[in-house]
């Protein structure tokens, strides 16, 4: 069957959504009395809880809100800073920033896209109050060795868990080898409710500081979670006309600036500014949707496994890294390494082939304002090397065999 000309081959537009999500945010439009409270939200900390095998779960409306709620269960604050890699988006950093301490930048490993444990060990101060450990696309990071590092010095660890729901290292799942951990339910991520996170924590005392922190806090409101439920119902009238004459990247626009549509990253996020709906619990529509998706974890996965598999099959004979991925490991974005990336990556665009720029900037996205962040020009060269040349493709359920390679043919015309 051939593909509609109009809609684009993409990455982040919506990827998750099949016909039974959009039935599910169709029939939670038209009941808003439990858009806000309902059981969705304490089942889906309750099957977080099981999978993991954890006493704490808490579900908040980003993996911003959960971070953001970790670190105070952790009593970090003022004055403390946190190491974090640099290659990262900004929402990974602003909540360190929104809780008052100083992101501490480590380089990343070539090989595994996250933190490099020899560049954690030599930047390491005495003010370091907590890790977080990114397993950036789904690759793991080298855990076990920071672990390591951690305990000799009794830092906690937390992983940064958005980019994966499940992989593990030695048997062992992502997530666990934590003190804490976090996951993130955005647009474009393994599974999808929009906006959503969910923070997990091993810590008897940090596990109910957690609790405590999501106890208190309050919903979004009514208009916020609207944003998110249309958003998916939106996508699946505009993608299939989104190229004829612009029409539905024209409207997608439109309804972003009329504030119907939400934006992944705010304009004040840029500047590391804390948006008025963060932090805030996961309201029961949101949940509703994730709950749905987290029941279709292991076909998602697999579908990514398949077309990750056809990129490696196919590219493997191109003058492009491929990533270093593990036996079994899943990965959210398949990430190849060319020099020409950034100059690839305009054409694909132009060609309707959407492909992602995660991370083209050290922090991104591109409008990023590196000193609002605290970043250093040059104090992770490795990642501002690889942020040259990253290229991501798609793997999610709505890209098919023939679109794969589609991009591995035009890859190769490259
Ligand atoms: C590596 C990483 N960490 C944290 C986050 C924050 O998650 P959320 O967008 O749900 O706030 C993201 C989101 O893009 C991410 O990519």
């Amino acid at each position: 069957m051939s593909r509609n000309p109009f809609k684009p081959i993409s990455i982040s537009l919506s990827p998750n959504v099949s016909k039974d999500d959009l039935w599910i945010a169709l029939k939670m439009l038209f009941i808003p009395w439990k858009w806000k409270e309902g059981d969705f939200s304490s089942d889906f900390e309750r099957v977080f809880r099981e999978f993991f095998d954890v006493k704490h779960a808490a579900a908040f409306n980003s993996g911003r809100s959960a971070l953001f709620a970790l670190l105070s269960s952790f009593r970090i604050g003022e004055g403390d800073q946190v190491a974090v890699q640099a290659f990262t988006c900004s929402a990974a950093i602003a909540p360190i920033l929104w809780i008052g301490a100083k992101p501490l930048y480590i380089d990343v490993a070539e090989e595994t896209l996250s933190m490099d444990p020899h560049d954690l060990e030599a930047k390491l101060t005495s003010r370091v109050k907590a890790i977080i450990v990114q397993h950036t696309f789904g690759v793991s990071s080298d855990i076990e060795r920071i672990m390591d590092i951690a305990r000799q010095r009794e830092i906690p660890v937390i992983e940064d868990c958005a980019h994966t729901i499940g992989n593990s290292v030695h048997g062992k799942k992502l997530g666990t080898f934590g003190d804490a951990a976090f996951f993130s339910f955005g647009r474009d991520k393994v599974i999808s409710s929009v906006y959503g996170g969910m923070a997990i924590c091993f810590q008897h005392k940090a596990g109910k500081n957690l609790r405590h922190f999501s106890e208190q806090l309050s919903l979004p409101s009514r208009f916020w979670i609207f944003q998110q439920i249309i958003h998916p119902l939106l996508f699946a009238f505009l993608l299939p006309i989104y190229s004829f004459f612009h029409l539905g990247k024209v409207l997608l626009v439109l309804f972003q600036k009329l504030g119907l549509l939400s934006l992944a990253v705010s304009k004040i996020e840029r500047t590391a500014g804390k948006p008025l709906y963060f932090p805030a619990k996961l309201p029961n529509a949101l949940a509703g949707l994730a709950l749905h998706q987290f029941g279709k974890l292991e076909l998602l996965e697999r579908h990514r496994v398949e077309i990750s598999d056809m990129y490696t099959e196919h590219l493997s004979e191109l003058r492009m890294r491929l990533p270093m991925k593990k036996q079994g490991e899943t990965l959210l974005r398949y990430s190849v390494m060319t020099p020409r990336a950034h100059e690839i990556l305009k054409k694909a665009w132009k060609r309707g082939f959407l492909l992602g720029d995660w991370y083209t900037q050290v922090i991104s996205p591109d409008s990023t304002d590196l000193a609002a962040f605290l970043y250093k020009n040059g104090s992770c060269p490795v990642a501002q090397r690889m942020a040259e040349s990253i290229l991501n493709l798609p793997t999610h359920i709505n890209t098919t065999r023939e679109q794969a390679m589609e991009i591995v043919r035009f890859l190769k015309e490259k």
